[in-house]
């Protein structure tokens, strides 16, 4: 009797995408499962604490006050800093009023927000993570406002205070998209409830990381489709010498297949199609799970394209030919999984450009041409310079 030849098994570019998956790839759906495997966090639930409309309201307002006592690591007491202290007040640099923080006139007006709950919630995870967090919201940071605060030699979004929290939070765009339920949930199969959910007002969490010293050489991002680890790849855009080896990169697959094998595979509740990034240790032997998101479009590839994961997902599941068509001259050995990819050359597309990567969302086009080259000193100062020459010209 003939052996019956399966069909090879064809994939859409994208798995359909349930809301389950999209809820699993919040930190609070994650985190208690990862624990051992990820950067400490607290979760703050803004509903519970009580202050989340006053949150949003906040959030929402076009104002650029912050709440009332968000300043400094430690709530002040008797000698509550004032409205014009350091960094109180700082605007947007997109923000069309122009001094409504210098001007005392406008002072005693000035609207006045109250979280002390949340003000205290932030303080309370400073203290618990020895002075810094890394904020974001259900699913996102605000990486994009990034600018935002003073640059320090630990990485972007560094805070050491709830009104830092509050600054980034009010400069991003990037988070609105968690609060905004039909963006959150853009791409979902349409479930029989599906209205009723989707304008319902989302659930808010305020996520606060330990905040680490990060190596983005280290940073890579994992793809796994039809529960199969397909692809691995760096995530900062810049050449690295040490990636190169065979050997190295090896080795960053046997720990990604290990502990994907071992703790996710099993234990995520995202499905069988989703994406996780991790951070490497130095010598690349074990990592630890920065987050997850859904396996869609709008996660960004880096260096694969979602084609390019897709034939490598159909080459994996391509049924063998029947054994009696095996010949030693014809097997065809498949890929070992995972296809790992780093930027192999300076002049790699990819390869990037000194410039940090939100640039856009930042300030006009003039000023990061200005800044080239500059130290901060430098910059400041041929700025005020520029822009006295610019007046009286
Ligand atoms: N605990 C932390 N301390 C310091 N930096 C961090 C921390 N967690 C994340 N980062 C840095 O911030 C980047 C973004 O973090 P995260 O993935 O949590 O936010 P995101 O909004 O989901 O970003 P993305 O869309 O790039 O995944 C990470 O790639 C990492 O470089
Ligand atoms: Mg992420």
């Amino acid at each position: 009797m003939p052996i019956p030849i399966p069909t090879r098994t064809t994939f859409d570019l994208f798995p359909t995408l349930y809301r389950e998956q999209i809820d699993a790839a919040r930190t609070s759906s994650w985190y208690d499962t990862f624990e051992d495997l990820t950067f400490q966090s607290t979760i703050v639930d803004l509903a519970e604490l009580g202050e989340e409309e006053d949150f949003l309201n906040w959030l929402e307002e076009d104002s650029i006050f912050l709440p009332e006592g968000s300043e400094g690591r430690y709530a002040a007491g008797a000698s509550l800093p004032n409205a014009s202290s350091n960094n109180m007040n700082r605007q947007r640099s997109n923000s069309t009023s122009s001094d409504a923080s210098s001007k005392s006139s406008i002072s005693s007006e000035a609207p006045i927000y109250h979280l002390p709950k949340l003000n205290a919630a932030i303080r309370s995870a400073l203290d618990k993570y020895g002075g810094s967090v890394f904020p974001k919201l259900n699913w996102t940071s605000p990486k994009d406002a990034a600018f935002i605060l003073p640059q320090t030699a630990s990485g972007p979004l560094y805070c050491t205070s709830p009104s830092d929290v509050y600054l980034l939070l009010k400069s991003s765009d990037f988070i609105s998209h968690d609060l905004d339920n039909e963006r959150a949930y853009a791409g979902c199969e349409e479930g029989e409830e599906q209205d009723a959910v989707t304008f319902m007002k989302p659930k808010l969490e305020l996520v606060l990381k330990k905040y680490c010293d990060i190596n983005p050489s280290r940073e890579i991002r994992c793809f796994v489709r039809n529960n199969a680890l397909i692809g691995i790849t760096q995530r900062d855009n810049v050449f690295y010498d040490h990636l190169q080896s065979d050997e190295t990169r090896i080795k960053i697959c046997d720990t990604v297949r290990a502990l994907w094998e071992d703790e996710v595979r099993e234990n995520y509740d995202g499905g069988i199609d989703y994406v996780f990034d991790l951070y490497l240790s130095p010598n690349f032997q074990s990592a630890q799970i920065i987050d997850f998101q859904p396996y869609r479009n709008s996660t960004d590839p880096l260096l694969f394209t979602y084609e390019e994961l897709l034939s490598i997902l159909e080459t994996a599941f391509e049924p063998l030919p029947p054994c009696d068509e095996v010949t030693a001259t014809t097997t065809i050995p498949k890929p070992r999984l995972p296809i790992f990819k780093a930027i192999d050359s300076q002049s790699h597309p990819s390869a990037n450009r000194n410039a940090p990567t939100y640039q856009s969302n930042m300030m006009p086009f003039e000023m990061i041409e200005f800044s080239q080259g500059r130290n901060l000193d430098e910059f400041k100062e041929a700025w005020e310079e520029a822009l006295a020459q610019g007046l009286t010209e």
